[in-house]
């Protein structure tokens, strides 16, 4: 490293150990106090920056870089980064990292809690018992969809389907199908018991449909109107991936209708906001954008966002990076 330390910013309230491996080795802006910057006031706060610590719900954009000429790297502490505008990035010569693989398996194991929250009624039976509802036993009561055995459809597959895919099949005895933009190699899809089938195809055999795939231009609104008609009216839907695959005024629509049974929902489209009709109907669970939050996950993804500034800037170059800037 050089001798004078490079400039980065925090851009929101992370574990204080990491922010003090940082200390030790740059000269650290935190944000303590938490606050949610505006585009605007971010551009202002990383105009003398040369790294950034992001969450994954900062956009960095033309008009940010822009505004911020020393700008080196910016490391998103999530696997996603659909917050990052790549070729922008790229054009002005910034790497992006993220953190694949350290929060696969806490994320598949939310992934299949929301399922089996979701087929087996567990938040709209809780309310019930809470509201002082539970007078009686009764055959029907919250009776729900079976998980074990039956079909699970994974769109999208890459580390996190494959993780779901291999709790479904080995754990639950569930015939697995999934869809993605480029089939698995034999060995792997053998690995994870999944069989390829086209989009059409895993819309109408989903027993339970779990959406993993990265957001983009091409995966907004994968799930709209016309795909939930192509579903069972038994089915359920879970959407641990980003808000936006799935078009949620459809859904809402579709879950009052009883088109489909149930969904779970850990990402939204708007998030924090969502859409009004999810929160009227009952079958329905919601989680705030929590699948990967263990506190010994989410402190290897801090961890892992520090070490890709650590090498970055020690000229080892990023651990993780998503584009390859030239500079
Ligand atoms: C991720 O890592 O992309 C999760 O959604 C947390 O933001």
């Amino acid at each position: 490293m050089t001798d004078t330390k490079p400039r980065i910013l925090i851009a929101r309230k992370i574990f204080p150990e990491v922010v003090e491996r940082l200390a030790r080795h740059f000269d650290v802006q935190a944000n303590d106090a938490d606050v949610h910057w505006t585009p605007g006031e971010l551009a202002v706060q990383l105009a003398d920056k040369d790294g950034v610590l992001t969450t994954g719900s900062q956009r960095i954009d033309a008009a940010l870089l822009a505004a911020c000429p020393r700008l080196k790297i910016v490391a998103n502490m999530a696997v996603g980064y659909n917050n990052f505008d790549v070729p922008a990035m790229t054009a002005a010569g910034v790497t992006g990292t993220n953190t694949p693989d350290v929060l696969t398996e806490t994320t598949a194991d939310f992934g299949f809690a929301l399922l089996m929250a979701t087929a087996r009624r567990m938040a709209e039976a809780e309310h019930y018992l809470r509201a002082g509802l539970w007078k009686n036993w009764s055959y029907d009561m919250f009776a729900g969809a079976e998980v074990h055995g039956s079909t699970l459809a994974i769109l999208g597959m890459g580390r996190i389907g494959q993780a779901i895919a291999r709790r479904g099949a080995l754990g639950f005895g569930m015939r697995v199908l999934y869809h993605n933009r480029s089939r698995l190699a034999p060995e792997l899809e053998a690995e994870c018991r999944a069989t390829y089938v086209d989009k059409d195809t895993l819309l109408a055999e989903a027993d339970h449909l779990m959406l993993v795939l990265p957001y983009s231009a091409d995966s907004h609104h994968a799930i709209g109107a016309a795909e939930l008609s192509r579903m069972k009216p038994t089915a359920t839907l879970v959407n641990i991936a980003r808000g936006g695959i799935v078009d949620d005024a459809a859904l809402a629509q579709a879950l009052k209708d009883r088109r489909i049974a149930a969904a779970g929902l850990d990402v939204f489209e708007g998030e924090p906001a969502v859409h009004p009709g999810l929160l009227q109907v009952p079958n329905v669970v919601l989680t705030p954008h929590i699948a990967s939050a263990t506190v010994s996950t989410r402190l290897a993804m801090a961890n892992l966002a520090a070490d890709n500034l650590l090498a970055f800037f020690d000229g080892r170059g990023a651990l993780t990076p998503v584009n390859t800037p030239q500079r």
